[in-house]
C-alpha cells in the first residue's frame, strides 16, 4: 500500500468484474476513493469489499451505460457528493457473444444498443461529470481494444468509433485541462474473455504475440495507474495498445 492516490477520486464503470475490478484494486491500494458503477450489483459489492481490504474506500452505483437517464443520474449523484473527480475510467463494455461474431444481420436495434454501451455512453458520462473533472484537471480513460484496428466485427467497429471519440474528447475537454486517452488491450485473461474464447484459441492467440505470455488484468490496470500519475501527465489524445506486440504478426483476432 502506498498513498500515491490519497485524496484522489476515481470512477470506474464496469467495475463489478475483470479489468474494471483490477483498476479499482490498483487505485484503491494506493489510497484512492473509488466510485464503482455497473449493472451488476453483487459484483460491485464484492469489488468494494476488495478495495477496502487493500486500503482504499469505495461506493457503488447501479448504472446501465445504454440508458441516458441512468447516466445523468449517476453524474448528478457524483457531482452532489464530490467536488472533484481525478480519473474517469470508461471501462464498461459489451465484448462477447453476438457483438464479436461479425456485423451482418444484426438490425438497427442491436447496432444502437452496442454503440450506446461501447461508444456513446462514455461521452455522455464524461459530459455529465465535466465540472468535477475540470476542478481536478482530471483524466478520462476510454477503454478501446486491439479489435478497433481491424474492425471485422460490430465490437471492433464500436471500439474504432470510440477511438475517434477519444480524439474528439481530448480536443473538446482541453479547454478545462482535462486529458483524454484510450487504452486498447490485447486479449487479456479476464473471466469474461476466458469464457468467451474457445480453449483452442488461447494458445493460437498467444503465439501471435511477441511477448510470450498471456496478458493480465494487472497489465492494463498498471497502464491506467501510469497515465493517472504525475509521470504520465504529459500523455494526451492517444490510444495506447497494450497487447504484447500482437500486431507484429499481422493483425488477426
Ligand atoms: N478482456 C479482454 O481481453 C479485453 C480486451 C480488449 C478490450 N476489453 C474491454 O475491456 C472492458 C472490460 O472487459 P472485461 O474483460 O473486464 O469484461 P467483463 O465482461 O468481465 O466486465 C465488463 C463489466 O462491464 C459491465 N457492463 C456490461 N454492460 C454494461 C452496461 N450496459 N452498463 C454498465 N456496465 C456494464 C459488466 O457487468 C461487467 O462487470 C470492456 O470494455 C472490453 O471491451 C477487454
Amino acid at each position: 500500500m502506498t498513498d500515491r492516490f490519497a485524496g484522489k477520486t476515481v470512477l470506474v464503470t464496469g467495475a463489478a468484474a475483470g479489468l474494471g475490478r483490477a483498476y479499482a484494486l490498483k487505485f484503491g491500494a494506493q489510497g484512492a476513493h473509488l466510485i464503482l458503477a455497473d449493472i451488476n450489483a453483487d459484483g460491485m459489492v464484492e469489488t468494494a469489499a476488495m478495495v477496502e481490504a487493500v486500503g482504499g474506500t469505495a461506493e457503488h452505483h447501479l448504472c446501465d451505460m445504454s440508458d441516458e437517464a441512468q447516466i445523468q443520474a449517476l453524474g448528478q449523484a457524483v457531482l452532489a457528493a464530490h467536488d472533484r473527480l481525478d480519473v474517469l475510467i470508461n471501462n464498461a463494455g459489451m465484448h462477447m457473444g453476438e457483438i464479436a461474431r461479425g456485423f451482418f444481420g444484426l438490425g438497427q436495434a442491436k447496432w444502437q444498443h452496442f454503440f450506446a454501451v461501447n461508444t456513446i455512453g462514455p461521452l455522455l458520462l464524461a459530459e455529465a461529470l465535466r465540472p468535477a473533472l475540470a476542478r481536478a484537471k482530471g483524466l478520462i480513460i476510454n477503454k478501446s481494444s486491439m479489435a478497433s484496428y481491424q474492425p471485422q466485427t460490430a465490437y471492433g467497429i464500436t471500439k474504432a468509433a470510440l477511438n475517434v471519440f477519444t480524439h474528439a474528447m481530448a480536443s473538446q475537454f482541453a479547454a478545462d485541462e482535462i486529458r483524454c486517452v484510450g487504452i486498447a488491450p490485447g486479449l487479456m485473461e479476464t473471466p469474461a474473455a476466458k469464457d468467451g474464447v474457445e480453449d483452442a484459441n488461447w494458445e493460437r492467440l498467444r503465439s501471435m504475440q511477441a511477448v510470450k505470455r498471456q496478458g493480465t488484468a494487472d497489465d492494463i490496470a498498471n497502464l491506467g495507474i501510469f497515465l493517472a500519475s504525475d509521470e504520465g501527465s504529459f500523455i494526451n489524445n492517444q490510444v495506447l495498445l497494450c497487447d504484447g506486440g500482437h500486431q507484429l504478426r499481422g493483425f488477426r483476432i
